[in-house]
């Protein structure tokens, strides 16, 4: 039998029936480690092994199934109740909103959001439109893609780097009224570095460091890369045209320069360029058909609506001889309180520090830490035409500028199709707090005004209608994102949880920001829990 096999069902039963009948649950577990049913040493975080619990580690040791109350429907909350769920755990989700997600929003037609300054809009966006007012991409190696292809949903290519997608400076005066395309800024930044490269080179200045070998590959690399021609850079085709070639002897009109080697190093364009090959950001990207909250609506579903209790927010959780008990407010309901065997939290760290809790002050210091969440913001603004794709050739991508917008999305999606929306900002920060503190209409003013700029008149002229988010400002969300410091002593400490509760949340992860991060923090408490269930 090979180990696959083995891995498979049948004889792995077999295996625990044997040690089962005359062992206890420790051996038990322990054996169940050995043959890749339960977290083994070589599973714990650092080996990034996950051995989900099986429902066979209920049914086979003849244990009672236990009860988890898991807070927050965010993507910590819904994959730990998921996992739970799919070993007999009974789970029953607790979420303050009137949505699951959590920071995966996704705004469509007739989404209502009301902010902590009771300010509230509501989208008016067409059929198929929508913005991912939170998260938006998703690395390929990331555990989220596992998620998506195990729970069935479809997903897409989402488009992070586009060289025509343009370029706008206005600080360091390089840009202002003619938006440099990416594939030209490359050019020139590659072009202009490769010449002093080549010329350092050739001048000897690299022969301590290099042989004659070396320096031969080198200048044969710049040539490539910096499209030179005698060690010189002079431009060319990769800078791109003002009139593309056809036929019948039109060859096309490359683009007018480059301009001096001093004017595209002031252009400080060269700093856009490492992000494409950043690990978490690098081409090429993914994103759910619909929306990034599609995820969350299959998860709930696998987890089963009834068990997933909406406008529920907790305001008490607390460790009891025997379990937990969590008190919470269903809106427009009286208070109401759970028993279970565990708790696992999996709402944003600071807030918790609000509830009645008997966790203690070291736990309460290390909450603590993440008691400010950073401010992040979007506008989404749907537009009448896809002028960018018709009149730009910009098809998805993101142009990026060092006006306060800082980053503004081409959809990845809907190509081809009459209407679309671009988001309009996309930034973090003062730039973000900017915008915060505008009402919903200002934002959109300012963020036309700026944006015509770099793409002209219609970006006022085709706008249908906008929604704009300011995350810090979200009821029981209350910041973007927080940081943690993982080696710190406070930090392991949540890790181990408290009494009967364990935590959750891309704020217990090594990457945060990211759902990958929640999803192994949810994994991680799962695997603690299970482990101290099947021990005992
Ligand atoms: P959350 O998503 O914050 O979920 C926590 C849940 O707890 C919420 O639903 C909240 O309502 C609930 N809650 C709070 N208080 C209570 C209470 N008292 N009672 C009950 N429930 C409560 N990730 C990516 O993978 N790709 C991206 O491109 C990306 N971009 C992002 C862009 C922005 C602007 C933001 C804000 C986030 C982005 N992220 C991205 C990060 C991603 O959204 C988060 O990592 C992920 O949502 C974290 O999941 P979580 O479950 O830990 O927390
Ligand atoms: N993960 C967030 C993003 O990619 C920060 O935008």
């Amino acid at each position: 039998m090979n180990e696959q096999q083995i891995l498979d069902g049948v004889s792995r039963r077999s295996v625990l029936q044997a040690v089962g009948a005359s062992t206890s649950a420790g051996v038990m577990f322990a054996a169940m480690g050995a043959i890749g049913m339960a977290p083994t040493a070589a599973g714990q975080p650092g080996a990034q092994a996950w051995v989900p619990p099986g429902r066979s580690d209920f049914n086979l040791t003849g244990r009672a199934k236990k009860k988890v109350v898991v807070v927050g429907g965010g993507p910590a909350g819904l994959a730990t109740a998921y996992e739970l769920q799919k070993a007999g755990y009974k789970v029953t989700v607790l979420e303050a909103r009137h949505r699951v997600g959590g920071r995966t929003l996704t705004i469509r037609d007739g989404d209502s959001e009301t902010d902590l300054d009771g300010v509230k809009q509501t989208a008016r966006f067409d059929k198929g439109i929508y913005m991912n007012a939170g998260a938006g991409r998703i690395a390929q190696w990331m555990v989220t893609m596992d998620y998506m292809r195990e729970l069935g949903v479809p997903y897409e290519v989402f488009t992070n780097a586009n060289a025509d997608a343009y370029l706008y400076n206005e600080k360091t005066g390089s840009t202002p009224g003619n938006p440099t395309r990416y594939r030209t800024a490359k050019a020139d930044v590659f072009g202009y570095t490769s010449e002093l490269l080549h010329l350092a080179t050739d001048q000897g200045a690299l022969d301590a460091q290099l042989t004659a070998e070396d320096k031969e590959n080198l200048r044969a690399f710049l040539r490539s890369w910096g499209s030179l021609s005698g060690g010189k850079y002079s431009g060319g085709s990769n800078r791109g045209y003002s009139t593309y070639p056809s036929a019948w002897n039109e060859h096309g009109t490359a683009l007018p320069g480059p301009g001096s080697m001093s004017s595209v190093l002031a252009s400080k364009f060269g700093s856009y360029f490492s992000f494409e090959v950043n690990w978490e950001q690098a081409m090429l990207m993914f994103q759910p058909v619909g929306g990034m909250d599609t995820i969350y609506q299959y998860f709930a579903k696998q987890v089963g609506w009834e068990n997933v209790l909406l406008n529920s927010p907790v305001s008490g959780v607390k460790n009891t001889p025997k379990g937990v008990t969590v008190t919470y407010s269903p809106t427009n309901g009286r208070p109401k309180q759970i028993d279970a065997d565990f708790a696992v939290v999996c709402a944003p760290a600071g807030l918790m520090r609000r509830w009645d809790t008997n966790w203690g002050s070291e736990i309460d210091a290390a909450l603590g830490e993440f008691a400010v969440g950073s401010p992040a913001g979007k506008i989404g603004l749907q537009y009448r035409s896809r002028w960018w794709e018709t009149d730009h050739r910009i098809y998805g991508g993101i142009t990026e500028t060092d006006m306060d917008l800082a980053h503004v999305w081409h959809p990845s999606y809907g190509y081809g199709a009459k209407k679309g929306l671009m988001v309009g900002y996309y930034n973090t920060g003062a730039n973000a707090r900017t915008y915060a503190d505008l009402s919903p209409k200002q934002r959109q003013a300012r963020a036309v005004a700026l944006g015509e700029k770099i793409f002209g008149p219609k970006y006022r002229t085709e706008l249908e209608s906008s929604f704009s988010i300011a995350w810090h400002k979200v009821p029981y969300i209350e910041g973007a994102w927080a940081y943690p410091n993982t080696s710190s002593a406070r930090f392991k400490k949540l890790q181990q949880g408290v009494g009967n509760t364990y935590f959750a949340g891309d704020w217990m992860s090594e990457i945060s920001a990211w759902q990958h991060g929640a999803f192994w923090a949810a994994r991680y408490s799962v695997q603690a829990l299970h482990q101290r269930v099947m021990s005992t």
